[in-house]
């Protein structure tokens, strides 16, 4: 899938080098009017104004992206791949709707041609929204990590991701036990961490469906596994919380589950972190873990309102994501778009261009990868997103009115979707293909 050869890609350029809070912040961004970037073998070679960069291009082939934005291609630090069949099923909360409507559906990717088939499907969504690298649960089969992990790699694409550990409370074809989910999940973590751009997510599911024995475990293979990233979820739901509690009575608090396991540090993903105790916010700042604000399921599942200030203010480093299949939408730019109302609602603000920073270089410093992924510098992964912010009747009536690189960023933050997304690179290989003309 991936295409060799040198290439020179022509158009606007936003990239960040650190988090801007308003668009005077001109250290933390570089905004290029006629830039370019040169690609080579999955790589950014070079990046600068055009004028800089076309004299190095030689032979390169051209792409002209003008007048359209180039930035990084987006990251989502948390998403359930088997729970694309999932999004948009009515009425219920958390719990029940894991019970009635989740938990069935992930039952089915025992299959390993349905989980293919629904890996395929997975990966022409996001990258059509964008998204280059993203942090996902698969379900508690093999089957489904191992097909995650494939077609990932027929793509060349960063993903992160691990088979769900989960030993109780879910039904029947829905179980490991803490020894077959230790064993499967080492067996997963050999196989595919560090091998080409993928990397390994020890996946506890959430503390309800782990037994004390399987949590343990999931401290072991952290404790043999470092350079892995651990992903759970919590607390989402004032339910889950007192469920939590009955479960682990000798815990101070929920994250205390997973502190007194071993679970918890800078590579440490913490979905949803909305109901938080004073102990559990130092517990998060002291340990250097990071809570994963997912504003579309959140409002979805009527979870509740992420804190992003409240936790910033303790020098915590937040992700964001999508949640499909409780969050509603895939793209990054509808996830920014109801995250600003989400802090709206608390009295807090999110300027357009720190939105764009958490989106690319933000949630690639939460999984330690800024050197790698999230942002247009000479030496990182060609992964790129193309921007159109004039891509439909509303956004263009709109941008007729537009003054300011932030006025259209706030466009793309709040109207706009896949149908902005002009192209997607992942390593260098366009993943849009254009549609054959009619002879
Ligand atoms: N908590 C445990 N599992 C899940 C899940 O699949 N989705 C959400 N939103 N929360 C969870
Ligand atoms: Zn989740």
């Amino acid at each position: 899938m991936t295409e060799q050869g040198l290439k020179l890609l022509r158009g606007r350029l936003l990239t960040f080098t650190s988090e801007p809070q308003h668009e005077a912040d001109t250290n933390a961004y570089s905004y290029i009017e006629d830039g370019a970037l040169l690609i080579d073998d999955g790589r950014i070679i070079a990046s600068g104004d055009h004028s800089q960069i076309a004299p190095q291009a030689g032979d390169a082939q051209v792409i002209d992206h003008r007048p359209n934005l180039l930035m990084a291609g987006f990251i989502d630090t948390h998403l359930h791949f088997p729970q694309v069949q999932v999004v948009a099923s009515w009425g219920d909360q958390l719990l029940d709707w894991l019970n009635n409507y989740t938990f069935p559906e992930e039952t089915r990717f025992v299959d390993a041609d349905h989980s293919a088939q629904m890996a395929t499907r997975f990966y022409d969504l996001i990258t059509g929204h964008g998204t280059t690298t993203a942090v996902a649960f698969c379900s508690v089969h093999d089957t489904s990590a191992n097909a995650y992990f494939a077609e990932a790699a027929r793509r060349d694409m960063r993903m992160i991701g691990g088979k769900v550990m989960m030993d109780r409370n879910a039904p029947d074809g829905l179980r490991d036990t803490a020894q077959s989910g230790y064993d499967q999940t080492k067996a997963l973590i050999d196989r595919w961490h560090g091998q080409g751009r993928a990397l390994y997510a020890v996946s506890p599911r959430f503390a309800i469906t782990s037994s004390p024995a399987q949590l343990e475990a999931a401290g072991a293979l952290m404790g043999e596994h470092p350079e892995c990233y651990m992903q759970t979820h919590l607390s989402e739901n004032r339910d889950e919380i007192a469920f939590t509690k009955d479960l682990y009575p000798d815990a101070p608090d929920y994250l205390g589950v997973y502190e007194n396991y071993g679970l918890l540090g800078p590579r440490a993903l913490l979905g949803h972190a909305i109901h938080l105790e004073p102990r559990e916010i130092e517990v998060l700042a002291d340990t250097g873990s990071h809570p994963v604000f997912c504003p579309t399921s959140n409002l979805f599942l009527g979870s509740g309102l992420f804190d992003d200030a409240g936790l910033r203010g303790r020098g915590i480093v937040n992700g964001i994501a999508t949640d499909i299949g409780a969050g509603t939408s895939y793209s990054m730019l509808q996830t920014l778009n109801e995250g600003y109302k989400v802090l709206q609602l608390q009295g807090q603000k999110l300027h357009p261009l720190r939105a764009f920073h958490w989106i690319t270089r933000g949630n690639a410093v939460t999984l330690g990868l800024q050197d790698q992924i999230g942002t247009l510098a000479a030496g990182s992964e060609a992964d790129i997103v193309v921007l159109d912010a004039r891509a439909t009747d509303a956004m263009r009536l709109r941008m007729d009115r537009a003054e300011s690189l932030s006025e259209e960023l706030f466009i793309l933050q709040m109207l706009g979707d896949d149908r902005a997304i002009v192209q997607t690179y992942v390593a260098g290989t366009p993943q849009k293909v254009a549609a054959p003309v009619a002879a």
